[in-house]
């Protein structure tokens, strides 16, 4: 990716933004790039679940987030609770550098950031009950119908997620795309193994992501909802 946002925000942060893609490399090119991997760097491609207290070299409780963008929750959630290991998922690589430096330089080691599928992640890497937070804010909408089968969240990955998560954790979403929190709203809503805090529970929260940021200046709605993990039920 090479947009003229990213390429700014990546000199902003320091880092040398990639050539540009030769002409006639543009989207219809893109079944060529090799899909992102759900793998760590250092990892063999028969890795099982993924164990944190190797990845972050301590034990701590981890909370993920799928799909950071340029990491504005992510590098303000780790600063704030630096008890906690933050990890984070973004499949474009130019958005997950700019993190990895934003935190580096921010000497936030309990921060890691990889350039990673977060759909497949969550379906095969992660372990019963390994996740003590979950977050997903203003994930890619695809509105039309036949890319609906790109979105992140379907019954699939809401079992994985819950599977994943501590019982008494939280899964966070927030969206500004009514059909597709419907959606999601519905998909986690109908996990066995969540349930949807009620307004006065869940209390008042944002995200500060920069998604949320642009969507408040303009007065675009902005639907959140948030699920515990029920203590009952098998997180096996
Ligand atoms: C609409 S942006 C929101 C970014 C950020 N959460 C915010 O609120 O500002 C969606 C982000 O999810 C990333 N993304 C999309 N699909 C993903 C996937 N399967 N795994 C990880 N990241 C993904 C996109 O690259 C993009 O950065």
């Amino acid at each position: 990716m090479s947009r003229p946002s990213v390429r700014r925000a990546l000199r902003r942060a320091g880092a040398e933004p990639p050539p540009r893609p030769p002409r006639g490399a543009g989207p219809r090119n893109l079944g060529r790039i090799p899909p992102p991997k759900i793998f760590l760097p250092g990892e063999t491609e028969d890795a099982g679940v993924v164990n944190f207290s190797a990845v972050f070299g301590r034990v701590a409780p981890v909370e993920m987030e799928v799909g950071v963008g340029k990491g504005r929750f992510l590098l303000a959630a780790a600063a704030a609770h630096r008890d906690r290991n933050w990890f984070g998922l973004e499949i474009e690589p130019e958005y997950a550098q700019i993190v990895r430096i934003k935190a580096e330089r921010a000497g936030l080691s309990n921060l890691r950031i990889e350039r990673i599928d977060g759909r497949a992640f969550v379906l095969r890497r992660l372990s019963p009950g390994c996740l003590a937070g979950l977050h997903v804010y203003f994930p890619d909408p695809w509105p039309k119908k036949r890319h609906h089968k790109r979105r992140l969240v379907d019954p699939a990955w809401a079992e994985a997620a819950a599977h994943a998560l501590a019982p008494a954790s939280l899964l966070r979403v927030a969206s500004d795309h009514e059909e597709y929190f419907g959606v999601i709203d519905d998909v986690l809503s109908n996990e066995p193994l969540l349930e949807k805090l009620i307004p006065d529970e869940a209390g008042d929260w944002s995200t500060g992501t920069s998604y949320e940021l642009k969507f408040l200046k303009t007065g675009r709605p902005i639907y959140k909802a948030v699920f515990r993990r029920r203590v009952s039920g098998s997180a096996g």
